[in-house]
């Protein structure tokens, strides 16, 4: 008995220890990761500061920076800070770097920009303001960078009327030939697609009939869009083998409402289909095989395919595609097949998406893939295409972007010596430097 109460208060404190230290883990663990969190916090704003052919740059991309904070060193000529989340740029924000040259700010969530956002930057020459949130800029925005030379801001929802009238007659000074090329308008319907360096300024100030607005981003929050013909009067319903929809050659400009949700194959080949809306077929849940074959689609929306979690068979051929937004094909977990044949797809920068997709999805068996332009490249396959921009390509390695499929650098830009019409165009490295390989 005594033993064996001996035992106990032996094995007691063991216990109490033991259970102490799972404690002490749980709280350690909690702490410690409450230190990793301040510590990342610490170092979000921690750039990474380097220089290159006597140049300083500072990289602040990729740290889910809100704003530019203070302490950053002001003597730099390049600042990344492309990837983060800044919405609104103040006043003031870059006036401590004057000797500024290049400003990367894509890839952020900027819908705003105030007034004198740069002032100061008076020896800037590069503005990289593309894949943000921006709907309205006016002109005096830019007033503070005379030495201006590049301006990026595509990939922004340009509402096209009045207040955006003094930006397109900036940008359509045929002196400024490097500004706003690739920007298009997302409103009103009249202006959607059109390239804000070839619209007629004239229209701008006058009221367009309708507005609907054609989002691009967010699209968790957008309704499906409102269809105008039906399904069922204008299609063929057949239920063996299993149900199929038979839209073919009904001369459609859209994709019909109404498609009996339990729809397997869905034909719409040969209509005249040219744009992809935001949900389209969300509601037709079970569809294993699309085909949109024949079509003259130009534009898919980021969310067009959301909700399609089974389609097996993706039929594109035979339309008027050039590239696919960034995140067409995120939606389309199984899919099996993709034809992609017969379009003119455009192997530059956009395209790298579609390459970078297909890359980490190797299931997906695809045909089709041809470069229709530019020139040089007529003909060659897209993936040999980007084999080439990403082995010649010795500045992107450097800053580790090769792979990046969403976005032109900074460096890419004041490189480039030379810009085509054809869009922003694959940087194949300034030809005083060559590359030799020591195998
Ligand atoms: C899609 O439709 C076209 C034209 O109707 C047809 O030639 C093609 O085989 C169809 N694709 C698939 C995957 O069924
Ligand atoms: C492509 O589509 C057009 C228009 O629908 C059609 O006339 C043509 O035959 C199609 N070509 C191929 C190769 O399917």
């Amino acid at each position: 008995m005594r033993l064996l109460r001996g035992l106990l208060l032996l094995l007691f404190p063991v216990f109490w220890a033991a259970d102490a230290r799972k404690d002490e883990g749980r709280s350690g663990r909690w702490m410690r990761g409450r230190g990793r969190a301040r510590a990342v916090k610490r170092f979000a704003a921690d750039c990474k500061e380097s220089s290159a052919n006597g140049e300083k740059y500072l990289d602040c991309q990729e740290r889910q920076l809100k704003a530019v904070t203070l302490g950053w060193p002001e003597d730099i000529d390049h600042l990344l800070l492309a990837r983060n989340r800044i919405q609104v740029l103040r006043d003031n924000t870059f006036s401590n770097f004057r000797n500024l040259r290049s400003l990367d700010l894509q890839q952020n969530e900027i819908s705003r920009i105030e007034e004198n956002a740069f002032s100061g930057l008076s020896k800037l020459t590069t503005l990289l303001l593309q894949h943000n949130h921006l709907q309205v800029v006016i002109e005096d925005v830019l007033i503070p960078m005379p030495q201006l030379r590049y301006l990026r801001i595509h990939d922004n929802p340009w509402r096209c009327d009045c207040q955006l009238d003094s930006l397109v007659r900036f940008i359509q000074v045929p002196s400024n030939r490097h500004f706003g090329n690739y920007a298009k308008c997302a409103e009103p319907t009249a202006f959607w697609g059109s390239k804000l360096k070839k619209l007629d300024v004239d229209q701008l100030c006058i009221p367009q009939q309708e507005k609907v607005e054609i989002p691009q981003t967010e699209h968790e929050k957008l309704p499906a869009p409102i269809k105008q013909s039906d399904a069922s009067t204008l299609c063929h319903t057949y239920m063996h083998p299993v149900p199929h929809l038979d839209c073919r050659n009904r001369e459609l400009k859209t994709v019909p409402a109404d498609i009996p949700l339990d729809i397997v194959r869905l034909d719409l080949s040969k209509n005249n289909i040219k744009q992809l809306r935001p949900k389209e077929f969300v509601t037709v849940k079970d569809l294993k095989l699309l085909n949109l074959s024949g079509n003259s689609l130009e534009r898919i929306d980021t969310a067009a395919f959301a909700g399609l979690l089974y389609l097996n068979e993706l039929d594109l051929s035979n339309n008027s595609l050039k590239n696919f937004q960034y995140g067409v094909l995120e939606d389309l977990y199984f899919l099996k097949r993709l034809s992609l044949g017969n379009n003119p797809w455009i192997c530059d920068y956009n395209i790298h998406y579609l390459i970078y997709w297909l890359k980490h999805h190797r299931g997906v068996y695809h045909t089709g893939l041809v470069c229709g332009e530019p020139e040089e490249f007529r003909g060659w396959s897209v993936e040999d295409y980007v084999k080439t921009y990403n082995g010649e390509c010795p500045k992107d390695l450097q800053f580790g972007q090769t792979a990046d499929p969403a976005g032109i650098t900074a460096q890419e830009l004041t490189a480039e010596t030379e810009e085509e019409e054809l869009g922003p165009i694959p940087y194949r490295g300034p030809k005083k430097y060559e590359i030799i390989r020591l195998t």
